[in-house]
């Protein structure tokens, strides 16, 4: 792809309250605004049939989060341009994308072409899958949707609704533990600055507008189990990447600096009990 310059509009930084429906119009508009930066920046390393489960670069093949995905069912909620189902997809699995971005999605359709690996996609909000009950095998989010919904019980429960008895539901998403340090990837992100407990979501502004243009919110490990239980779904591993030796790729706030000493990945896997 060719060098582009991207240009970012001065934003503010805060923590207040944001709810669903002012998060989820925020991040459709950044995710439309920033997708030709981010697959431009981070398109080779996720790779257009790849399966990482974050910027430490652990892939699902080694591992194997979702068991063997040969004629199952699987949704990627938060799929971005489509990698991870392209790879479920290659793997003979029966893949589906979906995101909140329209331009995330373009992206996918492009990669589809350039690889002949289709992914069929959907344009939707993880809080309403638009699919009937008991639809797909598996479940699974890489850094997709989960930490930009302000309704975790709302998207858990539609996770619960189109996944089968016995399905799983596995999702990355940043670690917990990160929300204490600024988001950071040199010395002053590893110093903890506020508390892990503060469930106020970061919000970022735009100073033009003064509309809000961004929302993360954080859930602690604890309420992620608790979200999971919440809908009859166990808890089966937990996993925290290790940062590779050999890596030394600046993604954010993710950095061999801070990877060597706090784990900058969550990996929650779930199965439905009912
Ligand atoms: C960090 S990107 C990850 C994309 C992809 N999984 C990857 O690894 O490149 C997060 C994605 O989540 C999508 N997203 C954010 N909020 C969402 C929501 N409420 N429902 C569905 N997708 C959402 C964004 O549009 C974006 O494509």
């Amino acid at each position: 792809m060719e060098q582009q310059a991207f240009v970012h509009p001065p934003v503010s930084a805060e923590r207040r309250p944001a709810d669903e429906t002012e998060s989820r119009r925020a991040n459709q508009a950044d995710w439309d605004r920033y997708a030709d930066e981010y697959q431009a920046t981070h398109g080779a390393f996720l790779g257009d049939v790849g399966f990482v489960w974050g910027p430490e670069g652990t892939t699902e093949a080694s591992l194997r989060i979702l068991g063997d995905v040969r004629d199952r069912d699987v949704l990627e909620i938060g799929s971005g341009a489509g990698q991870c189902s392209r790879w479920v997809c290659a793997q003979g699995g029966r893949g589906i994308g979906l995101d909140l971005s329209y331009r995330q999605l373009q992206h996918s359709r492009r990669i589809d072409e350039a690889t002949g690996v289709l992914v069929p996609s959907v344009c939707a909000t993880a809080t309403a899958l638009p699919f009937a009950d008991r639809s797909f095998d598996v479940v699974f989010s890489s850094f997709g949707a989960l930490q930009f919904v302000a309704d975790g019980e709302v998207l858990l429960g539609e996770v619960a609704r189109v996944l089968r008895h016995g399905g799983r539901f596995a999702f990355s998403v940043t670690h917990p533990t990160r929300w204490m340090f600024p988001d950071d990837p040199g010395e002053p992100g590893l110093v903890a600055s506020q508390s892990y407990w503060d469930r106020t979501p970061y919000v970022e502004v735009d100073d033009a507008t003064a509309q809000v243009s961004y929302v993360e919110h954080h859930r602690t490990i604890g309420d992620w189990v608790d979200l999971l239980s919440s809908v009859d779904m166990a808890l089966v591993r937990f996993v925290e990447p290790e940062w590779p030796a050999d890596h030394d790729r600046v993604w954010g706030g993710w950095s061999r600096t801070r990877g060597l000493l706090t784990p900058g990945t969550a990996i929650f896997v779930a199965r439905l009990l009912s």
